[in-house]
C-alpha cells in the first residue's frame, strides 16, 4: 500500500508517497481502506519536529474509510462498515488531562495518511450517515479539539459572548459552528476580509480584523470566553478582551510559543487561563452526537488527490483555506 512517509530531510522535502508493506491485524483491530484523510496544522509542525534520521513516520491524524478486514475478537464492527478514526490512543474517559501514554496519530506513532490504516475497534466510530467522505475525513482532530475547548474546558453556556481569533483555521471553523449551536453570541477575527464575510454567512455575529485595535472596534465590549489558537500574535489582545472573571482556553500557538504578558492585568482581571489538547474518546463520541443532533457539517475548503500532497501542504502553510483541507486516497 502507499503512504505519505516522512524521513531523510526535515520539512516537506522529506515527505514522500511511498510503497510500504501492509501489516497483520491483531485480534481487536480492523483494517480500514482510507477514502479521505484530513490535514491539520499539526502535520506542518510534524514535518519540522520529526527526526528525519529516526524511524520513517507515516504522518496524519484524521481519516475516514471502509472496513475491509476485522480481527477475530472484534464485535462492534464488520466488513464494509463506514468509519472514522479517533486521532489518538491512550485517553478513553473524559478527565482533566490524559495519562502519559496518550499519543496522537501521525507523531509520535504512525498515522492516517495511507491507503490502509489499522485501528483498534475501541478507537473508531461509524461515519454520520449524512456526511460525505470529504466531510468525514477532515472532521476528527479539529472538531474534537474544538469540542473539548468549548464545552469541557470553556464550559460555554447559552448567551455567553465568545471570541474566536483566526477564523480561517480548521479548528476555528468548528468552534464557530459549535458555539452557535450552543446558543452563544460569537465574534471572530481574521486577517482576511473575505474570510470574515464567509464567517458571518456561517453564523458569526460579528467580525474583527485580526490586526486592528479590537478594543476600539468593540467600543469597550468584553467576552465571557476566548478560545485562542493563533498564539503569540493575538495572545495579549485576546486576554485584554475578556470581561473580569472571564476564561481563556488555549490549544494552539501557530504564531509562536513564547509571549510576554501583563501579570498585573491578569490577576486584577481575575481571569482564568486553561490549556487543552485534543480530547478523550468519550468526548469524541459526545462530539459526534453533538454534530449529528445539530446537523453540523464540516466546512471543507478543498480536497487534493494524494499525488498532489505537496500543493495541499503549501496551501495550508499559506493559510489559504477557510475551514478544512482533505487528501483523497481512494474514490
Ligand atoms: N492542541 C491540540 O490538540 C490542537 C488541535 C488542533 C489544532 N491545534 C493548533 O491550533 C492551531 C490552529 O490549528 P488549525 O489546524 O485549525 O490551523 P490552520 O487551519 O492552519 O489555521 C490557522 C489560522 O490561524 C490564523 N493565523 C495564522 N497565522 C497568523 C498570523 N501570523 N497572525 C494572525 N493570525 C494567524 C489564520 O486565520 P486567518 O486566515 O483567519 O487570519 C489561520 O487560518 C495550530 O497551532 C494547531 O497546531 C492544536
Amino acid at each position: 500500500m502507499k503512504a505519505l512517509v516522512h524521513y531523510g530531510k526535515t520539512g516537506l522535502e522529506g515527505l514522500r508517497l511511498k510503497e510500504i508493506q501492509s501489516v497483520l491485524l491483531k485480534d481487536n483491530e480492523v483494517r480500514i481502506k482510507v477514502k479521505v484523510a484530513g490535514l491539520n496544522h499539526r502535520d506542518l509542525f510534524t514535518l519540522q519536529q520529526h527526526d528525519p534520521n529516526g524511524e520513517p513516520l507515516i504522518i496524519g491524524s484524521d481519516a475516514a474509510g471502509v472496513i475491509t478486514e476485522v480481527g477475530s475478537k472484534v464485535t462492534k464492527f464488520k466488513v464494509n462498515d463506514e468509519v472514522m478514526i479517533y486521532p489518538a490512543v491512550g485517553w478513553d474517559r473524559k478527565s482533566d488531562a490524559p495519562d502519559d501514554d496518550f499519543k496522537i496519530l501521525g507523531n509520535p506513532i504512525n498515522g492516517t495518511f495511507a491507503e490502509e490504516v489499522i485501528a483498534a475497534e475501541t478507537h473508531i466510530a461509524l461515519k454520520p450517515k449524512s456526511y460525505s467522505w470529504e466531510e468525514a475525513g477532515v472532521l476528527s482532530l479539529a472538531a474534537l479539539t474544538a469540542y473539548r475547548a468549548l464545552f469541557s474546558r470553556g464550559e460555554v453556556k447559552k448567551g455567553d459572548k465568545v471570541l474566536i481569533p483566526g477564523i480561517g483555521g480548521g479548528a476555528a471553523s468548528f468552534l464557530l459552528q459549535f458555539a452557535k449551536a450552543a446558543g452563544a453570541h460569537v465574534t471572530v477575527t481574521s486577517r482576511s476580509k473575505e474570510k470574515l464575510a464567509a464567517a458571518l454567512e456561517l453564523g458569526a455575529d460579528q467580525g474583527l480584523v485580526t490586526d486592528e485595535d479590537w478594543s476600539t472596534a468593540l467600543n469597550g465590549d468584553k467576552f465571557d470566553i476566548v478560545i485562542e489558537s493563533v498564539g503569540a500574535a493575538t495572545f495579549q489582545k485576546s486576554l485584554d478582551s475578556l470581561r473580569k472573571g472571564g476564561t481563556m482556553v488555549m490549544f494552539g500557538s501557530s504564531t509562536g510559543d513564547v509571549v510576554d504578558f501583563n501579570l498585573r492585568g491578569f490577576f486584577y482581571g481575575q481571569f482564568n487561563l486553561k490549556g487543552t489538547t485534543m480530547g478523550s474518546f468519550e468526548e469524541y463520541q459526545e462530539m459526534l452526537q453533538f454534530v449529528e443532533a445539530h446537523q453540523i457539517h464540516p466546512i471543507v475548503d478543498k480536497v487534493f488527490d494524494v499525488e498532489g500532497f505537496e500543493e495541499a501542504f503549501r496551501y495550508l502553510e499559506n493559510a489559504k483555506q477557510q475551514g478544512k483541507i482533505g487528501i483523497r486516497f481512494a474514490d
